[in-house]
């Protein structure tokens, strides 16, 4: 395999039902080619958590190589996903004063770390500081303030926390498989990359990623990020309720699932028969459609009522104008958008990924949300490196710090740079001070 002799960028998204890596080629203009995918069925994980690292360890080096195999290169980092119900999210803000009155890079980094200055618990780390909007002065809802004039700059943000070992559990699956993190991303804030339009965002939405072993939710409102939250309920407790409820082997219900299932039992003709394999040696039978449709209506009822409950609650669910947006694997069932209406009340549509280059026939599948995602992030990462200035919201990402040392600690992008910039620059400064002073007098 040849070393990359292109500006490539890798996204690996190890989700319960699958893990799939994909490389792609740097375009300008913030795009990319996607040249090669690897796609294995996930062992190892349950609930969007690592819960054996042998078995994880082992379908991540599957997907990589198949990727490796496929874009002719081999890899040595990755941007990778975390999601599970140790994900917790809250509402914060800060203030600072501004020194040169014209406000810099500078004065957001320090009011965004005056915002992510809360107590969380010993085992949480901090994996995003999210800016919703700022404030200059007494003038709000500002969503860039750099080279605005003030005196006081504030800004509001939405921070997310995860646990340290479920972390640390990610980094050391991909590191063993001789690959670097270069960045942790909550799954829900990737699909929401990949699938939610500006207006969408602007007008008030909430995307729900409904997985193999998580559903994921993210609120956008005025386009700023507002809530989110991961449910772990999904397709795999879809499955569980058809094989106990239809006595038939786990592998088989998802098979039916997959081949036969529908949201809605209304939605099924009433003549329609399906053959459910027996367990062991019993022999199968023949069953009307409608009463697999029966099993999995009332599961998907109680996933939709759980979520609209975690949005009333965070008190955002008379904010989302623009309605539901379904992603993930589940949301592939037919009847998803007319179930889901149902009980939201209000417009659903299932989103896949928005992309049209190279391999889009693979890659626009509600499943690939999250990887596809982790690919904008990394792309937007690779403009950051280089000095590209995108004129948006910039989030204070979990950046990995890797350290020689096993210890994984995960510190924000931006307190990293600036302690080492102003450090830096201060003391070639005052160097430089001395020796003008010595030489002069
Ligand atoms: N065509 C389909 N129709 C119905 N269900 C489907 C279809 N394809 C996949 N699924 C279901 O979607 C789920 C997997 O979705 P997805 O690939 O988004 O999950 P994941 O990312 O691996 O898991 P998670 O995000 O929960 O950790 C499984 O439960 C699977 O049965
Ligand atoms: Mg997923």
């Amino acid at each position: 395999m040849s070393e990359p002799t292109k500006d490539l960028i890798v996204a690996l998204d190890i989700g319960t039902s699958k893990v799939v890596a994909m490389i792609a080629e740097v375009q300008p203009n913030n795009g990319f080619n996607v040249i090669g995918i690897g796609h294995h069925p996930s062992r190892g994980m349950k609930k969007g958590m690592v819960v054996n690292i042998e078995e994880t360890i082992q379908t991540i080096q599957y997907a990589i190589e198949e990727a490796e195999l496929r874009a002719g290169f081999s890899v040595r980092s990755v941007c990778t996903g975390i999601a599970g119900s140790h994900i917790h999210s809250f509402n914060s803000s800060g203030m600072v004063a501004v020194k040169d009155t014209e406000i810099t890079q500078a004065d957001i980094e320090r009011v965004l770390e005056t915002a992510r200055a809360v107590s969380i618990p010993a085992d949480q780390q901090i994996l995003h500081v999210l800016p919703q909007q700022f404030k200059v002065n007494d003038q709000d809802d500002i969503r860039n303030p750099i080279g605005m004039t003030g005196m006081r700059l504030e800004v509001k943000v939405h921070i997310i926390t995860g646990s340290v070992s479920a972390a640390q559990n990610i980094v050391k699956c991909i590191r063993r498989c001789g690959l670097d993190v270069s960045e942790l991303v909550l799954q829900p804030l990737a699909s929401s990359m990949a699938v939610l339009t500006q207006d969408e965002r602007d007008i008030g939405v909430a995307l729900v990623d409904i997985g193999g072993g998580t559903t994921d939710i993210a609120v956008f409102i005025d386009g700023a990020i507002r809530h989110t939250a991961v449910i772990p309920i999904a397709g795999d407790q879809v499955t569980n309720d058809i094989a106990m409820a239809l006595r038939t082997p786990t592998v088989e219900a998802e098979e039916l699932k997959l081949r036969y299932g529908v949201s809605k039992q209304m939605m099924v003709p009433p003549d329609s028969v399906i053959e459910i394999p027996g367990v062991g040696d019993r022999v199968a039978r023949r069953v009307k459609r409608q009463s697999l449709a029966a099993v999995i209506e009332p599961r998907l009822e109680e996933l939709f009522v759980l979520v609209q409950r975690n949005l009333v609650e965070a008190g955002f669910e008379h904010l989302i104008a623009s309605g539901v947006v379904l992603t993930g694997g589940t949301s592939l069932l037919p009847g998803m958008t007319e179930l889901a209406e149902e009980v939201f009340m209000k417009p659903v549509r299932i989103a896949q990924p928005t992309y049209d280059g190279n391999l889009s026939d693979i890659v626009c599948n509600p499943r690939y949300a999250t990887v596809v995602g982790l690919l904008i992030e990394a792309r937007r990462h690779k403009g950051e490196d280089v000095g590209l200035h995108h004129g948006r919201q910039t989030a204070t990402r979990g950046k990995l710090k890797l350290e020689s040392d096993s210890q994984n600690a995960i510190l924000p992008r931006a307190k990293a740079s600036r302690v080492d910039v102003n450090d830096g620059s201060q003391q070639s400064v005052w160097t430089k001070m001395k020796e003008w002073f010595v030489k002069t007098f």
